[in-house]
């Protein structure tokens, strides 16, 4: 039948989500599948009116951030009855929440970052006494490293919770994880080969994820094969505790005593030129065209 690829949006991720979804779409029809894009929210239109005027038996899933990625238009998909590609409604909703998958996370007894909640009645002495400088402050429900900071100092935390709440009203600083930033893309209950991420900047932020040259990929991880081990266990336990189902990447750090650290889960993850699902699966000799295939004959209802 035919197949929706479906991106854009209105999230403050609609370009990344654009490109992604132009790379899905050409993956697609070169596979031979009869394929076609919606721009989801395209100059105002209403996405609802959009769905329910197109033709077509399946959807793949490529709108990233809120109002797409977050459970939204999985369930108005399932509500007609059209199978989508990637993690059903909660799931999507929860991998959307840093705050209440790492709250998850930590309840299944699985490593994630400390962290606390910010908002403007928060005692900022209480958390600098929690999780010390340097620390990381994030809006919770935004994705490719949008509204984030490196805090050194109080005014910094104070100008970078302001910095957050433009994009959402819940605020979360975790405690800051030196590194290295390991990514892990999960496809069909199997993990890919883990990419060790480099970059100059303060961490892995917009620019370095999709513009920098200075950006590093390495498939040589420096992890021993038991420690690549664990951290692909870990990424599959995580990605399963939450009830995420086809396909989504997990990102993790090593902590400084060599702990790995679960940061967050991307149900529906880049699939940009620059992005990392594509390069793990080439790595194991997955091919783009493969891949977005295999995406696809996983897509339930
Ligand atoms: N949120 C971006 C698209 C990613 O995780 O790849
Ligand atoms: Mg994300």
């Amino acid at each position: 039948g035919r197949v929706a690829v479906i991106m854009g949006g209105t999230s403050a991720e609609r370009e990344i989500s654009l490109r992604s979804g132009h790379e899905v779409l050409k993956g697609l029809q070169a596979a031979g599948v009869d394929a076609f894009g919606i721009d989801l929210g395209n100059a105002g239109a209403n996405p609802v009116a959009q769905l329910l005027d197109s033709q077509f038996d399946r959807a793949f899933l490529i709108l990233h951030g809120r109002g797409g990625e977050d459970g939204t238009i999985q369930g108005l998909l399932e509500m007609m009855g059209k199978p989508y590609t990637g993690s059903g409604v909660a799931a999507s909703a929860l991998g959307m929440d840093k705050l209440r998958c790492k709250q998850l996370w930590q309840g299944a007894g699985l490593p994630t970052p400390a962290f606390a909640v910010l908002d403007a009645n928060t005692d900022l002495g209480m958390v600098e006494a929690q999780l010390g400088y340097p620390m990381m402050v994030k809006p919770a429900h935004e994705g490719s490293s949008i509204g984030m900071s490196k805090v050194r100092s109080r005014a910094e935390l104070e100008s970078a919770y302001a910095a957050a709440s433009e994009y959402d009203s819940c605020v979360i600083a975790e405690q800051w994880v030196n590194g290295p930033e390991f990514t892990i893309a999960l496809l069909n209950g199997q993990a890919l080969p883990v990419i060790r991420l480099e970059t100059p900047h303060d961490f892995y932020d917009f620019d370095a994820k999709y513009a920098a040259a200075d950006t590093h990929y390495h498939f040589d991880t420096r992890l021993t094969e038991a420690q690549t081990e664990t951290l692909q266990q870990l990424a599959l336990q995580a990605f399963n505790v939450a009830g995420c189902r086809g396909w989504g990447r997990i990102d993790a750090m090593m902590d400084a005593d060599g702990h790995f650290q679960l940061l967050e889960v991307n149900t529906a993850p880049g699939m940009t030129d620059h992005s990392l699902v594509p390069m793990a699966a080439r790595e194991a000799g997955i091919s783009f065209e493969q891949l977005v295939v295999e995406i696809l004959s996983i897509a339930e209802a």
